[in-house]
């Protein structure tokens, strides 16, 4: 089966073509970040008319890469929510009406669930990972744990309470004048910064539970800044300071849940999953606990049309479909 993939969630617009019995075929992105960058962040009706200009085109050359023509498609999958609502309306009319052409079916995929299925996607993990596994879900929305028990099998361990992890990168590297994005910019200081210069707490690791909250430890480091000396130096150390705290903390809720979950498996996805420290923490954890850890791609890790058309793929084989209508949920739990 091939499967046309499209997310425009966001800021990103995704396409590509999975065939269930030859992988990937092939993927194309159009980052929406220089448009935005004006503004400091994303504008919805910015993004939505964005998605609107680039999606055919991209759809095209993605077909063109993948080889197939338009008429070669056996279904096409969407990112029917969570996100901002104009944006998701024109990915899912897009789709709806590529698939009502070609007498095909068309699913709706959640965000989330793309993300959570997008480590599959890496052809030796489709061998080795097999559910069930403890995922940590960490993207610019979300900071989640989930036992996932089978593939449309999820229960929510943890969750947070303000910030998402990668809305807290964003938010500390606004606070000290980086520019947006700021979370990879910050990622980047870090790897320079001195560790231990800057200690700041590990939010809601001094007692049991798997709930996350980060909005603390931002204003932790705008009072950190503000009475520093403001050198790029001190910018880097203080980058560490709070990728350091972000890190353990990630590391440690996520030892709490492989023990809840009785698993040995962990699988992490989202954007702030191209962190190189965060992956060589968890990877570290799991080789002490004998586990495995399964990590997309860097570039899976951020929004792509890819885990779309994967996840898509998996529900179309399941024999889900979707009713001729458009419709999405900006906001939609999993
Ligand atoms: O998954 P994603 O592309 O979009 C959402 O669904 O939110 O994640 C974007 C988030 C942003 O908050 C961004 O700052 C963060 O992922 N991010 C990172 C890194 N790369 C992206 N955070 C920390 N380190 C990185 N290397
Ligand atoms: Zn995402």
């Amino acid at each position: 089966m091939r499967v046309l993939g499209i997310e425009t969630s966001c800021d990103e617009t995704g396409v590509a073509v999975f065939d269930t019995e030859n992988g990937l075929l092939a993927h194309h992105l159009f980052s929406q970040i220089d448009l935005h960058a004006l503004y400091g962040g994303v504008v919805p009706e910015l993004a939505s008319r964005d998605h609107v200009r680039k999606l055919v085109p991209l759809i095209r050359d993605t077909l063109a890469e993948s080889g197939l023509e338009l008429t070669d498609l056996d279904g096409v999958a969407y990112t029917a929510g969570p996100g901002l609502v104009g944006a998701l309306l024109v990915g899912a009319g897009v789709a709806r009406s590529v698939a009502w052409s070609l007498g095909v079916p068309a699913v709706g995929v959640h965000h989330m669930e793309g993300h959570l299925l997008a480590p599959l996607l890496e052809p030796e993990a489709q061998e080795r990972l097999k559910p069930p596994f403890v995922a940590l879900l960490v993207s610019g929305g979300h900071t989640q744990l989930i036992h996932v028990r089978g593939i449309g099998d999820y229960e929510l361990l943890g969750d947070t309470l303000d910030d998402a992890a990668g809305e807290a990168f964003d938010k500390t590297a606004k606070l000290m004048g980086l520019p947006y994005p700021g979370g990879p910019l910050l990622a980047q200081l870090a790897l320079e910064g001195t560790a231990g210069r800057f200690k700041f707490t590990r939010p809601m690791t001094d007692r049991p539970g798997l709930q996350f909250s980060f909005s603390g430890l931002k204003t932790q480091v705008l009072m950190a800044w503000q009475q520093s000396d403001q050198t790029a130096q001190t910018q880097r150390d203080i980058a560490r300071g709070f990728e350091e705290a972000v890190v353990d903390t990630l590391a440690m809720k996520c030892e709490r849940a492989l023990d809840a979950a009785d698993c040995d498996t962990l699988v992490v996805a989202g954007g702030v999953g191209a962190n190189r420290n965060l992956r060589a923490r968890l990877q570290q954890l799991m080789s002490e606990r004998d586990g495995q850890v399964h990590f997309p791609r860097p570039a899976f890790c951020t929004d792509n049309g890819a885990m779309i058309a994967y996840a898509g793929a998996l529900r179309l084989l399941a024999g889900q479909r979707q009713g001729p209508e458009i419709t999405v949920q900006p906001r939609w739990d999993m």
